[in-house]
């Protein structure tokens, strides 16, 4: 029998942090074997923000390299760039005929981007959300891993695909479901538990970046902003010991509770410098790992090449299914 699959992607702009590994690639990895997978790096959606072309071609490997690194096998799962399989492009230029302009003002990611200046905010930034629709109903995903951020956008990629169907005819497109973890779905930021941790982040105080060495790991955490009072607890009116207790638990494996007990009485000082040790010591031999992929560039422009081109195939019958019932004329 067939495995459900599953489609997602990660930016490459900015630093990746603790929330991409936590909500994301972390789960990427450890759920590999129940699912046939695929994994891009989406640089068409990068640019919808300005990018220095030589970060944009170097961060483009650096999420490439996250995904090995954290232990996908690329033998098994099909890691490509978006841009390499221009399918993408091509249906979502499609799907915007199947999406209305109020669906996409609403989204919350725009209105925090289009912020106070509607006016002036990139045609790319509000129409994004229609390109990850196709990123995923390309490959007729059943499931979306995702961070909580990316909810709004999976509800959007299933109402289009819902129209598409209803128009072109049940079967054209899979309506994915997204695949979002109670734990780690939203990793706050290390100076504000209010605001989730972010790639965009105006200080590096916000988050810890994954390639963060060890010293620079624990003068974050000693700064991390914490809550009033010196309880170690999970609670809404603690956010940010709630923010850190999941980092914990989610690095240690130990369930929050037991933490929670382990450090009745202590100070945040203790806690912080273990939470410091589990953090330098879960992302260890992953950084190992980046680093090698990193001074070898070629061996990862092979795998996503070969990546393209499996995904290529299964994309181009999708976007064929599309264009047929719609009455496109093709080539061949
Ligand atoms: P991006 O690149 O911003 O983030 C990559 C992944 O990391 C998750 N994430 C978080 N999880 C927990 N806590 C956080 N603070 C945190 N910040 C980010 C995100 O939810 C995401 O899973 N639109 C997407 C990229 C995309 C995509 C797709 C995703 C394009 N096409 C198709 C899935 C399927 C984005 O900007 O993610």
């Amino acid at each position: 029998m067939s495995k459900p699959r599953v489609l997602s992607g990660i930016q490459p702009s900015g630093n990746l942090h603790l929330g991409n590994y936590l909500g994301a690639i972390k789960n990427f990895a450890a759920n590999q074997a129940q699912f046939e997978n695929y994994f891009c790096v989406v640089d068409h959606h990068a640019i919808t923000n300005p990018q220095d072309p030589k970060a944009l071609y170097q961060q483009t490997f650096d999420v490439a390299n996250a995904y090995l690194a954290a232990g996908l096998d690329p033998k098994e799962v099909t890691i490509f760039i978006q841009s390499h399989v221009p399918e993408h492009t091509e249906l979502g230029w499609i799907l915007n005929s199947f999406c209305y302009f109020g669906e996409l003002r609403r989204m919350t990611q725009f209105k925090d981007k289009a912020g106070k200046h509607p006016e002036e905010v990139g045609v790319g930034i509000f129409d994004y959300p229609v390109l990850m629709a196709a990123d995923i109903v390309l490959y007729d995903a059943n499931f979306v891993p995702v961070g909580e951020d990316q909810r709004q956008h999976l509800e959007l990629t299933r109402d289009i695909a819902n129209r598409v169907n209803y128009r072109l005819g049940e079967g054209t497109l899979v309506v994915p479901e997204p695949l979002i973890k109670k734990e780690g779905a939203r990793i706050m930021g290390l100076d504000d538990p209010a605001k989730k941790m972010s790639k965009s982040a105006t200080t590096p105080r916000n988050y810890i970046a994954l390639t963060d060495d060890p010293d620079t790991i624990r003068q974050k955490l000693r700064a991390a902003v914490t809550d009033s009072g010196s309880e170690i607890r999970f609670s809404e009116d603690k956010p940010a010991l709630t923010n850190l207790l999941t980092i914990y638990s989610l690095l240690s494996d130990t369930p929050i509770p037991m933490l929670e007990e382990r450090y009745q009485g202590q100070g945040y000082a203790q806690f912080k410098s273990d939470l410091a040790d589990v953090v330098v010591e879960a992302l260890g031999p992953f950084q190992t790992r980046l680093r090698e992929l990193d001074s070898n560039p070629d061996y990862t422009l092979a795998i996503l090449r070969d990546g393209a081109a499996r995904a290529q195939a299964q994309a181009s019958t999708v976007l064929r299914r599309v264009k047929e019932r719609m009455g496109y004329v093709l080539p061949s």
